[in-house]
């Protein structure tokens, strides 16, 4: 018999996103096949704290969030004896390459995105930046730095009024699940909105509001990724905020209604989009179909993205032919061919 190899699922985490890792975390240690794989659970608090050893279960029946612990561990403690590590942490200190280089240098394989692509991601100003560069279709956007906001709030004025126009999306660089996003509808509300976007983060990124549907697809893999069916999410408010995404009724519908040429151009899409950014495992690709003429526009990148039992990536992959718990089981193997091979 193979000595069964240990898994070490990391979830909760510094980032606005902690409740949203402990759901994924529930999920997938509910999924993962303990005759392949012993499961250790390593939680970490708000406050950044690890503690080896709490499960996510365990952490919601005391609530939705991590406890900070009277004595945290050393995090290369913790990770002691872990053969393959499962970072469940969306945005900052999480998916952003700061977990990925301290797992690179401890040596441990681990699934989905290396540092590079992982930070690149959450930084929706570089990723827009690279992604110009290879040629994507995206909407137009402007990228400042907050101190500039406040120094120059005229002339950042004048360049949305200018290139982007009304209504606006403003946006701190590197969040996710829409913490610190505003939709501008007027030129008066827009301090504001810089403002709340400089609250968590250095960098701002404004958008053109894009008037169109909101397409997102799953990418499995590593060198040789593929796309999932794409879905079309059908927000319960104005945007997709995080009211919208987590507590209220917004839907997905997967299989998104396309036709055949419009599925092969968001799959193709995303495929390309995974390979320029030079992602590996799994990706979220977030689109907009644009309503006055049928463009398709790059919004963004997840490389960890929701992975509960019923977020939009594995139920992607559910409606393609793919279980909870084999997409569970490939991720990990995605994680060490990925390690074999960087070797
Ligand atoms: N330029 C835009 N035009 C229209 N809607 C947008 C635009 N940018 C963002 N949104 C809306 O805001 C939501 C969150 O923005 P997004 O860039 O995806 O940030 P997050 O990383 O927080 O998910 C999107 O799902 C969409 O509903
Ligand atoms: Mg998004």
């Amino acid at each position: 018999m193979v000595a069964r190899r240990t898994l070490g699922i990391l979830f909760g985490g510094r980032s606005a996103e902690h409740e949203v890792s402990v759901q994924s975390a529930a999920s997938i240690w509910r999924a993962v096949d303990r005759s392949k794989y012993e499961v250790v659970p390593i939680a970490i608090s708000k406050a950044g704290k690890w503690t080896a050893g709490m499960s996510p279960l365990a952490v919601l029946e005391v609530g939705a969030v991590v406890p900070e612990p009277e004595q945290a561990q050393d995090p290369a403690c913790a990770l002691a004896g872990v053969d393959i590590a499962f970072p469940v942490l969306h945005g900052p200190y999480g998916e952003d390459g700061t977990i990925q280089g301290m797992l690179e240098i401890l040596d441990i394989p681990y699934v989905g995105a290396g540092v590079l692509a992982s930070s690149l991601c959450l930084d929706k100003a570089m990723a827009k930046l690279v992604f110009a560069q290879c040629g994507f279709p995206q909407g137009p956007f402007l990228t400042f730095h907050r101190n500039y906001c406040r120094q120059q709030p005229a002339a950042v004025l004048r360049a949305v009024e200018d290139q982007l126009g009304f209504p606006c999306f403003v946006k701190p660089a590197n969040m996710g699940s829409s913490v610190g996003i505003s939709k501008v509808h007027i030129p008066d509300r827009l301090p504001q909105a810089l403002e709340l976007a400089a609250d968590y983060d250095s960098k701002i990124v404004i958008e053109a509001f894009i008037d169109g549907r909101e397409i997102e697809c799953s990418v499995l893999g590593n060198e040789q990724p593929m796309a999932s069916v794409p879905g079309e999410i059908l927000p319960d408010a104005e945007f997709y905020d995080y009211q919208a995404k987590y507590v209220s009724d917004s839907q997905v519908l997967i299989p998104a209604p396309l036709t055949p040429q419009q599925v092969a151009n968001v799959q193709q899409l995303a495929i390309d989009v995974f390979t320029a950014a030079g992602c590996s495992g799994l990706a979220r690709v977030d689109f907009f179909l644009r309503n006055s003429d049928g463009q398709l526009l790059l919004n963004e990148v997840n490389t960890m993205p929701g992975f509960t039992r019923i977020s939009a990536y594995p139920k992607l992959w559910e409606a393609s032919g793919l279980a909870y718990s084999q997409l569970v089981d490939e991720l990990v193997v995605l994680a060490l061919e990925r390690y074999a091979e960087r070797r």
